[in-house]
């Protein structure tokens, strides 16, 4: 995110984004200042440009779990009518806390059954707080677990981002579900996926019982590119389109035969309600 008019002197917003202990993402808050987040910039704006994102003029988006909104506050930037940031799980955590103490259990404990999960508090939308101050953004925050929120106070939206999200949730297909009835026009989606060689053809999840995926106990499922269309049309969205897909393992014909272990990769789809 690149920032917009401040109102905020350069020695302001370095103290504001001092005063934010981890970012997750990385955000250009202007006067130079851009945020240490866990996400680069770079990175950010590169997925921005590959998830290929429509046109936003005029619609209205929603970002489920926004985490420090960056999707959110480009969304608003590249001209959306309205956007709403929705999260809750890293809002409440204390990351400062949390990271320090991330790795030291021998068995890894759920994040929220640890002290820094402080949902009363919400230590960990700061960064949020902090970002939508300073870029002078109306990007409307809800506080609310997406699984169990009530859908129809949220309402319908035509464009829904689905980023970094589905691996995290206990029902993968039961989130879709409610992806699809926030809905209007077009969902994406992106998400830790896997390719199982020669498994293609079959619809199938990786499932994780620890933290086992990038030593994140709050990680579950990964599906490979079927599931993961599968379960938008089970869900009643229309059409899938796949943005990005995984690299190709090797060039050799002859080496790709012989692979069998399952390989990761992040993917993005479009889902596309009925009529668009
Ligand atoms: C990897 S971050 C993705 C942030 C942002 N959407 C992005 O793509 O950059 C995961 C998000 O999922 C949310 N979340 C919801 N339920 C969760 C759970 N059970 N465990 C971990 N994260 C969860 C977190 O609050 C966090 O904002």
């Amino acid at each position: 995110v690149q920032a917009q008019q401040t109102t905020y002197t350069a020695e302001q917003v370095r103290a504001l984004a001092a005063s934010v202990p981890n970012w997750f993402h990385s955000m250009d808050l202007g006067h130079g200042v851009v945020t240490k987040g866990h996400k680069p910039a770079a990175t950010l704006e590169d997925e921005w440009r590959k998830f290929r994102v429509p046109d936003l003029a005029g619609k209205t988006v929603l970002d489920i779990n926004t985490w420090d909104g960056w999707f959110a506050f480009r969304a608003e930037r590249s001209g959306a009518q309205s956007v709403t940031a929705l999260d809750f799980y890293m809002w409440a955590m204390d990351l400062a806390e949390h990271f320090k103490h991330w790795r030291e259990h021998d068995k890894p404990v759920p994040y929220h059954e640890t002290p820094y999960f402080k949902p009363d508090l919400l230590p960990g939308k700061k960064g949020f707080d902090v970002a939508r101050q300073v870029l002078g953004s109306k990007v409307r925050d809800v506080v609310g677990d997406f699984m169990t929120c009530d859908l129809a106070a949220l309402g319908r939206f035509d464009v829904v981002f689905y980023l970094g999200t589905l691996y995290h949730m206990e029902n993968p297909f039961e989130s879709i579900r409610r992806l699809a009835r926030v809905t209007r026009q077009v969902a994406i989606i992106e998400t830790e996926a896997i390719v199982a060689p020669r498994l293609e053809d079959e619809a199938l999840c990786a499932f994780f019982e620890s933290d086992e995926l990038n030593h994140d106990i709050s990680n579950w499922w990964a599906p490979n590119l079927k599931a993961l269309t599968g379960m938008c049309r089970a869900a009643g969205f229309a059409r899938t389109e796949v943005v990005v897909g995984p690299k190709p393992s090797s060039t050799s014909a002859f080496r790709n035969f012989f692979r069998t272990r399952t390989r990761h990769f992040r993917a993005a789809i479009h889902a596309y309600q009925p009529g668009f």
